[in-house]
């Protein structure tokens, strides 16, 4: 479910290739995933989460169900907070329960969002000594989840998907669901979200915000100055952490992950920094005036009801004792490769 989107279209990729996979993957639009279409292990099904019955013959059929469909764009969560709950968790659930009914495993992408905010940011504190960093490392095992009130409707999405993996483990517990939950600590990489006005409308998430000023020479905008931080992790990491956990089903089961690299660590103001030093770098016909970073402040730019993730940081110890794996791609690495595939995709139109 969700093969057309950003991580469903890079994990089509090593799946169909290992040839020991038929599958047949769901989604409401094709266009990054077109040039597989043709290939002998697939079959493409174009249906949206709400079709339950022809999923359902899907579910039968199959032996394992990778769940990624979702309103993930924060821009949405407190503007269609209703269909961003509808997608993220009602829809899920049927999904779930056929998993459970026909006893398949169901690989689930849920978000890193679900930790909300730091213990420390809600406190009002700030540890800014480096040593004290694991004082902030997020466990799948013992940290708590943290969202504003229910009129910050930023958290529908987070609480959405926070019920739906207590759903899916409850169901583990009392029905023998065999499942994973990953968590996604800011994918990056080729094909992620849109350009506004180029394949899409409305607000995308940073990384798709920042190319496009970058794009067209206008300011990057820093959402309340951008303090917040992020760890950004390259989709080629995250993809072998997905690999090992579909290729290990005993040693995964009924797991949590976080998969992120907690070295990639930026406030947002440093990504815009970093951004534009890159991009220099990646069309040295640029001047220096062409860029600039101004500060909007969150209401003007999301609207009403939107609040934000301080910091967070994963603690991956599950992912590396289970999955021996380690992400390599360090942050200025991943962006560069990330940004050259924005630039090749759409730089070369007259317009940009
Ligand atoms: C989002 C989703 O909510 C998560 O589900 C998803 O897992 C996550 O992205 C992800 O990519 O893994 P968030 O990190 O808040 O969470 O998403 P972004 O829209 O990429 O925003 C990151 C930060 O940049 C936020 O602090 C936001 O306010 C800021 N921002 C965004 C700007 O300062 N300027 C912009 O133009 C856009």
């Amino acid at each position: 479910m969700g093969v057309g989107g950003f991580i469903g279209s890079h994990l089509l990729k090593p799946l169909l290739s290992c040839e020991n996979y038929d599958i047949t993957g769901i989604d409401i639009s094709s266009n990054k995933i077109e040039k597989y279409l043709e290939h002998p292990l697939f079959a493409y099904e174009n249906l949206d989460v709400h079709q339950s019955d022809k999923i359902d013959t899907h579910v039968k059929a199959c032996d394992t169900v990778i769940s990624l469909a979702a309103l993930c764009n924060p821009a949405q969560y407190n503007t269609i907070p209703l269909k961003v709950i509808e997608i993220n968790f009602i829809s899920q659930y049927d999904l779930v329960k056929m998993c459970t009914n026909y006893k398949k495993r169901l690989i689930h992408f849920s978000t890193s969002e679900v930790y909300g905010k730091t213990i420390q940011g809600v406190a009002g504190r700030h540890i800014p000594d480096k040593t004290a960093v694991d004082t902030y490392l997020l466990s799948e095992k013992t940290s708590p989840l943290i969202m504003g009130p229910i009129s910050a409707q930023r958290w529908s999405y987070a609480t959405a998907k926070q019920l739906l993996e207590r759903v899916i483990y409850a169901y583990g517990f009392e029905h023998n669901l065999e499942y994973c939950i990953v968590r996604p600590f800011n994918f990056i990489g080729s094909h992620m979200d849109y350009i506004p006005g180029i394949d899409g409308e409305g607000i995308p998430r940073v990384l798709a915000c920042f190319m496009k000023a970058l794009l067209f020479k206008e300011p990057i905008q820093l959402v309340n100055g951008g303090k917040n931080e992020r760890v950004f992790t390259h989709i080629d990491d995250a993809i072998d952490a997905i690999m090992r956990i579909i290729e290990r089903p005993k040693a995964t089961r009924n797991c949590i992950f976080n998969i992120g690299n907690p070295t990639n660590e930026v406030s947002i103001e440093q990504l815009a920094q970093l951004m534009v030093e890159i991009y220099k770098e990646l069309r040295p016909e640029t001047r220096d005036d062409d860029f600039s970073i101004i500060s909007v402040p969150a209401d003007r730019f999301y609207g009403k009801g939107y609040e934000d993730s301080d910091k967070r940081i994963p603690d991956i110890s599950a992912a590396r004792d289970l999955l021996d794996w380690q992400p390599k791609i360090g942050i200025r690495d991943g962006l560069k490769k990330a940004m050259a595939s924005f630039i090749e995709q759409y730089g070369k139109r007259h317009d940009v």
